[in-house]
């Protein structure tokens, strides 16, 4: 009897060389996906969104992934909550418009009615023994994070309360909980969303791939980021950025799912923000005293990435909508105060990771349909790849 797809997996997890990418099997097969989503993005926290979104009692939004969709709502309590947008009666999405206001979710197919904080307030006609507390709907776990709000489908989602303790004093004086969305912008490739995420979590691309961010950022180059990263240290400290780094991932996490990655490098001189001509984008956020020349790269669990400039944020996941089609998600942030037009152009401040994502989406176009041949064989990493095999270690301690 052939072997399963799944079999086939756990078979090439064994046999994986240390060092070198996975094997095709991994952006090929529809049951390998299927597993990807209910063991490991059903599992993982994912960032949605910002509490900015759902400031009032009643504003939701919606967030969407493989074959689930979760309402991220504010309810009568001021919780945030999460539900999932399935109807307990025949199944349907209870909750069609992406964002709005609700006083309570009515769905579509036979009203049955759900309050914002999931219970059945009522189904129609279903008889005098009918038990509206057997209904509501299913809950999907919810963790605020400095105002960023992340979810786990899982009823034991990864323990992340102890990573993001340590975190907290690094990215407090840049005070994410009073940003707010300057813009939102969805990339779709149609490639596997672990070639998107592995795209990310390297910058042994950026060189060739990334003309305009090169010109700015150091990270290509290991012997520029040490060149410019003392003169770094000193802005930092004169700006009030903390110089602490911190790297709980790979052998360093403190449990599956629960990585926190937070280091600063510099950009290049003349360059004081991701902008094109290098001036400021934006007043300085939080608590910080000017604009330091440094962008931190954030990681929060295995899904969830942020680029820190002093006066913005730029946040990036890699959605999956099926095997071969996945939206790079990135959400500009300024902080809560700044006004369009008066303290920020939206244009100038979306540029650099607009082009970026389009040069990141022809790139991993083209990665998919080369690793689609069935002559692929992966090749080994190389040292500036070094954190893709902390995610595969990830992933494997997850599937
Ligand atoms: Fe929702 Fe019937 S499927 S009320
Ligand atoms: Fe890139």
């Amino acid at each position: 009897m052939p072997k399963d797809d799944l079999q086939v997996m756990r078979d090439l997890m064994d046999a994986q060389r240390k060092g070198f990418a996975l094997p095709r099997h991994f952006y090929t097969s529809q049951a390998v996906y299927e597993n990807d989503i209910s063991t490991f993005w059903n599992r993982n926290w994912i960032w949605v969104g910002h509490v900015s979104q759902v400031a009032e009692l009643g504003d939701y939004f919606l967030f969407d992934y493989g074959p689930e969709s979760i309402i991220i709502v504010r309810d009568r309590e001021g919780e945030v909550r999460a539900h999932l947008n399935v109807c307990r009666h025949r199944g349907s999405r209870v909750c069609i418009e992406q964002k709005g206001k609700a006083r309570n979710f009515i769905c579509p197919y036979h009203a049955w009615t759900f309050d914002l904080n999931g219970k059945l307030r009522n189904g129609r006609s279903m008889g005098s023994d009918f038990d509206p507390g057997q209904y509501g709907l299913f809950p999907v776990q919810v963790q605020i994070f400095q105002g960023l709000i992340f979810v786990c489908a899982a009823e034991d989602a990864p323990p992340l309360d102890a990573a993001l303790e340590r975190l907290a004093p690094l990215s407090k004086p840049f005070d994410f909980e009073n940003l707010k969305v300057a813009h939102e912008a969805s990339y779709p490739v149609p490639a596997n969303w672990k070639l998107a995420l592995e795209n990310y979590l390297e910058c042994y691309h950026c060189a060739p791939s990334h003309q305009d961010y090169s010109r700015s950022h150091s990270l290509k180059d290991p012997a520029q980021v040490l060149e410019f990263g003392g003169a770094l240290h000193e802005r930092m400290g004169e700006v009030g950025v903390p110089l602490e780094e911190l790297d709980l991932t790979g052998e360093n996490a403190l449990a599956p799912g629960a990585d926190v990655y937070w280091r600063r490098y510099p950009l290049f001189p003349g360059y004081v923000t991701g902008s094109k001509d290098g001036a400021p984008l934006a007043p300085p956020l939080g608590e910080l005293k000017g604009h330091d020349g440094g962008a931190t790269d954030l990681g929060i669990g295995t899904l969830n990435y942020f680029l820190v400039y002093a006066d913005h944020v730029v946040g990036y996941r890699f959605v999956p909508r099926a095997l071969q089609e996945t939206d790079i998600q990135i959400v500009w942030y300024v902080r809560g105060d700044a006004q369009e037009g008066r303290d920020y152009d939206k244009d100038a401040l979306t540029w650099l990771w607009h082009v970026t994502s389009l040069d990141d989406e022809r790139i991993i176009r083209h990665n998919q349909e080369g690793v689609n041949s069935h002559q692929f064989v992966p090749g080994p990493l190389s040292e500036m790849e070094w954190s893709i095999p902390g995610f595969y270690r990830n992933y494997f301690s997850m599937i």
